[in-house]
């Protein structure tokens, strides 16, 4: 908590503390902002299912989000993270478990199941479920698979057919240092995947997205596919010691992004960051900067949940009723950002469309 505290001071101070008040300030290329379906419509779904997905599509959303990591024989499916007993039934599974290790994932040691220690075969039997049964409905635990990117992809082609604006696809390459090191990296099959359902040819819009430097300047090297360089509100890229989020959002960094990159992915404080009750500050000047540098702003994360949300937009003190999302969207949207994250798409979708006018 005191390390993202001080991280947050840092960026403000970088970032030439806060801004004017905004009246609301325009997207870089003064398109409505896009909603990115977070792991699908997660806060309704299981994550990253092709149900959670589904959904997102039916609730508007623009594009889907899937993260990506590898199997044991290489092929990319969509978990948040390569340990995988949060979001599976893989701890209840009896032939799974001597799997269970412990292994040092960018310099953290994690305890657990890990994808690359399984066949795809042998992932296909567990099941998705809720990672926050406190805050979300678990009623849907035990009936997904987990997808694979192709899966993804094939579903989302057959969804797009006679649709006019096609939705995209907005995939995160997790932990893909770390996978290198092993023997899998993500570049490959990405691309060869993305070539395959017709992405370079723009058969639909797709942004790829990492927390990681080296991965976005050895895709920016072998492609013209827009790429998304996120950033925590804390520490630095995993494959780049001793560089800062901070000092990446600062103006300098942010030209030396704009070299590989087409847009930055902030931690949403990063854009406007909370009081010390917890209430919506005043903007940063990031997005300022960024599209000054060029740079879209697509920040994370917008929940509905009260657990989530600013004082101000809760609405009332159990942590998994509902707030005001709308609310605290609406001020982000002032800023110019150009597109968020959320697990709410029902919410989210409306709230863009009402600034929109739409
Ligand atoms: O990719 C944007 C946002 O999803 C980053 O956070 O941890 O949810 O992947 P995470
Ligand atoms: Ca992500």
């Amino acid at each position: 908590m005191m390390r993202r505290f001080a991280a947050l001071l840092a960026l403000m101070l970088t970032a030439g503390c806060a801004a004017e008040p905004v009246t609301a300030q325009a997207t870089l290329d003064g398109q409505p902002p896009i909603v990115i379906a977070h792991r699908g419509a997660s806060g309704e779904r299981p994550e990253h299912t092709i149900a959670a997905y589904k959904l997102a599509i039916e609730l508007g959303a623009d594009y889907i989000e899937p993260d990506l990591v590898l199997t044991k024989d290489g092929t990319l499916v969509a978990r948040h993270e390569n340990e995988i007993s949060e979001t599976t039934d893989v701890a209840n599974r009896p032939e799974f478990a001597d799997r269970k290790t412990s292994k040092t994932i960018d310099g953290q040691k994690v305890t657990g199941w890990f994808t690359e220690d399984f066949t795809l075969a042998e992932l296909k039997t567990l099941r998705a479920r809720e990672r926050l049964p406190k805050l979300r409905s678990t009623d849907y635990d035990g009936q997904y698979e987990i997808p694979t990117f192709e899966e993804i992809l094939t579903f989302l082609a057959e969804a797009n057919k006679g649709r006019e604006r096609p939705v995209g696809v907005y995939p995160e390459t997790k932990h893909p240092a770390y996978f290198a090191s092993i023997g899998l990296p993500h570049e490959g099959p990405l691309l060869a995947m993305l070539d395959r359902f017709g992405y370079r040819g723009r058969a639909a819009p797709v942004f790829i997205q990492s927390f990681e430097v080296g991965n976005l300047k050895a895709l920016r090297a072998k492609s013209d596919l827009p790429l998304i360089q996120l950033m925590d509100g804390e520490g630095g890229p995993a494959d780049t010691p001793g560089t800062s989020y901070a000092a990446m959002a600062a103006p300098a960094g942010l030209t030396a992004i704009a070299a590989y990159a087409d847009g930055i992915g902030p931690y949403k404080e990063m854009v406007i960051p909370r009081g010390a009750l917890g209430r919506l500050g005043d903007p940063t000047n990031l997005v300022r900067d960024a599209h000054a540098a060029g740079l879209k702003v697509h920040p994370w994360t917008f929940r509905r949940e009260n657990y989530f949300l600013p004082l101000g937009d809760k609405g009332g003190i159990n942590p998994a009723g509902h707030g005001d999302l709308a609310a605290e969207i609406d001020a982000y949207l002032k800023t110019g950002i150009d597109g968020l994250f959320s697990d709410n798409p029902r919410e989210a979708v409306a709230a863009a469309k009402t600034r929109a006018g739409g």
